[in-house]
């Protein structure tokens, strides 16, 4: 096999953090840098810190390291996003074309570009929300994202850099934490439960979203980058789904592993509203027809697994 060579940006986020593990393991620790913009601490890891903003050194990292593929990960999430909306607009679209161009310039052989739910908006229809639909953005980050879609699908078509990106739901796992989401609760919920503490969900009972197990997640992202180039149709982002679930489910789901588990719901209204603006469930039969997607997943079986994981955390931090 080739030898790949691969670069990470945000690989200190929730994301980034695992991913950077799962893509070691595929393709050797020694083949994969993992950037971001403050120092990373992981283990056995090639990391250097890089500002997606700064060309020159990205370009530098990318032909020293004779990189093949970027995972570009660095983004600011939809409710930190809007506390400075323009701030959030240039990281993210920015540290985009950055990665674009040199990809372009560099002849990267592949780049993966992460799209979201939040990239839809109150016109989109909510429920099995489709491939193709109207999407009106209504938060920075989903405005940067939807953008974000057309400039990847531009550089295939018009300079054919391998570009794919999949629109990631709410993302749920136990090895990292989210920041400055509004489905960040689903993942914070977990550790007060196993930990004993009461918690206060900032979104209401009902308020269904899209989610995805970490797993789902990881394994959906290797099996869209690995896809024959010629089974890639969708080259702004394909829709992905894992499960659907409300606050209230979530609950109920933890309560049948702690039955003295308490949550109280207090709604945030920045993130009620951008919740309320976003699909509650996605049909991502497309992913599927084209490369074979399938979640393993379901919120009974996350519970499951997060809660089994998350003993051993705190039981191991407890006897360190
Ligand atoms: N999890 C992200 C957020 O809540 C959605 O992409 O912002």
């Amino acid at each position: 096999m080739r030898k790949e060579s691969i670069l990470i940006t945000g690989a200190g986020g929730q994301i980034g953090t695992v991913l950077t593990k799962a893509l070691q393991e595929k393709y050797g620790a020694e083949n994969v840098l993992a950037t971001d913009l403050r120092e990373i601490k992981l283990p056995n890891t090639r990391t250097d810190t890089l500002n997606v903003l700064d060309k020159d050194r990205m370009t530098e990292l990318v032909v020293e390291n004779r990189v093949t593929q970027i995972y570009h990960l660095a983004a600011i999430l939809s409710a930190k996003g809007e506390e400075k909306p323009r701030f959030t607009w240039n990281i993210n679209m920015e540290g985009l074309f950055n990665v674009l161009d040199i990809a372009r310039d560099h002849k990267v052989e592949k780049i993966f570009h992460p799209s979201s739910i939040a990239a839809f908006g109150p016109d989109t229809p909510r429920e099995n929300t489709p491939q193709v639909t109207p999407a009106t953005p209504t938060t920075v980050y989903g405005i940067s994202k939807m953008a974000g879609e057309f400039w990847g699908n531009y550089y295939f078509l018009r300079y054919g850099v391998d570009i794919r990106s999949l629109r990631y739901p709410g993302i749920i796992g136990h090895r990292s934490l989210p920041g400055g989401g509004t489905t960040d609760y689903a993942v914070h919920i977990y550790h007060s439960a196993v930990k004993g503490e009461d918690f206060e969900v900032f979104l209401s009972e009902n308020t269904s979203l899209p989610m995805i197990y970490m797993d789902d997640a990881i394994r959906a992202t290797l099996e869209l980058m690995e896809a024959p180039k010629e089974k890639i149709t969708i080259r702004d982002s394909y829709n992905l789904a894992g499960m659907t679930f409300s606050p209230a489910e979530i609950v109920a789901s933890i309560k049948r592993e702690f039955p003295e588990f308490k949550a109280t719901y207090k709604s945030n209204p920045l993130r009620q509203s951008i919740a309320e603006s976003w699909p509650k469930s996605i049909d991502d039969s497309k992913a599927t027809e084209d490369w074979g997607w399938q979640p393993n997943y379901d919120l009974e079986k996350m519970t499951k697994d997060m809660i089994m994981n998350l003993r051993k955390k705190y039981s191991l931090k407890q006897s360190a």
